[in-house]
């Protein structure tokens, strides 16, 4: 068992075993969760701050979940939106925390490349819990847990991707994982919310729902992101449930035995059929933020362990 990463800023940093280790740990922390005592002291003494400079519930409450299942002390800072100011806050905003000696530190922001760079000026370990478009590296190995669960494995599945790539980080960190286990990825929406050279990740892109999603294992939807948008990227939302829309008909295209999957939040009736998302034979949505919290205290315990295996400043 073996996992070398000293952050966890993104999903492209890590080995395909890294991963396995990872999600195997996970399913551990998914028994002791549904335990009635559920605690376990390995964090014992270490301190979490959670930083998050854009909204969240179920991340946030999750990794304060995790924390404090594994016994750390946990502080939740709330950030306002208007108090980033980009470059020389974050780095001041390091220092300040730097002085308070957290041992983990859990960072959601809204600019890409922000979370990489405050690791770069603390102490401690970083976990990047959504970072502009570009990573949300638990969101994807949850959603790897969720799918190795339920189909059995988590290689050479269909899995397709749907809606608003764009503008989601969830997608994409969910491709580079899916990637490297060897699945085959499709990407389903409308060319406006596809990124502009999408081929050279080796996945079909499709346009249409019906043959996007014929004989897949797995459907992801994604929340349609408006407010990473800046123009008239769709048509209008009701043009938009009605082509890209997960309902009943276009599911029947899938495999009868596909299950359907969202990060949330959702909005019932422009992605997803709300009768779809409550269906408990067709959708994991649930599942998915059981298997968050599970995640989030492999993720932890992983990277405490690292933390421990190097000398403290105090002892060095
Ligand atoms: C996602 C996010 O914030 O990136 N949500 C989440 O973490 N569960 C997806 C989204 O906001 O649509």
């Amino acid at each position: 068992m073996r996992f070398d990463q000293r952050h966890l800023l993104g999903i492209e940093p890590l080995r395909a075993d890294e991963i396995t280790t990872l999600l195997d740990l996970a399913d551990q922390y998914v028994t002791l969760s549904r335990r009635r005592e559920k605690h376990s002291s390995l964090l014992s003494g270490l301190t979490q701050i959670n930083m998050f400079f854009e909204n969240s519930t179920r991340t946030q409450s999750s990794f304060e979940l995790a924390g404090k299942r594994l016994g750390a002390d946990v502080m939740n800072m709330s950030m306002q939106a208007s108090s980033i100011k980009k470059g020389e806050t974050l780095i001041d905003t390091a220092l300040t925390l730097n002085a308070m000696h957290p041992d983990l530190l859990v960072v959601r922001h809204p600019q890409s490349g922000a979370v990489d760079l405050l690791a770069q000026k603390v102490h401690c370990a970083v976990i990047n819990a959504g970072d502009g478009r570009h990573e949300h590296p638990t969101q994807a190995l949850l959603d790897a847990l969720t799918i190795r669960r339920a189909k059995g494995r988590l290689h050479r599945l269909n899995i397709a991707i749907c809606g608003d790539i764009a503008h989601s980080r969830v997608a994409r960190s969910n491709l580079l994982l899916l990637h490297k286990m060897e699945n085959r990825i499709r990407l389903v929406g409308p060319a406006t919310l596809m990124p502009a050279g999408i081929d050279a990740f080796g996945v079909e892109v499709y346009d249409n729902m019906e043959e996007g999603l014929r004989d897949v294992d797995v459907v992801m939807m994604l929340r349609l992101q408006k407010e990473r948008m800046d123009g008239g990227f769709i048509p209008s939302e009701r043009e938009y449930y009605h082509r890209w829309g997960l309902d009943a008909e276009k599911l029947a295209h899938a495999k009868p035995d596909a299950i359907v999957m969202h990060p949330g939040p959702m909005n019932r009736g422009v992605e997803i059929d709300g009768t779809i998302a409550d269906d408990i034979n067709r959708s994991v949505i649930q599942e998915q933020v059981e298997m968050g919290v599970a995640v989030r205290m492999a993720a932890m315990d992983l990277l405490a362990r690292n933390l421990r295996a190097r000398p403290t400043e105090l002892s060095a």
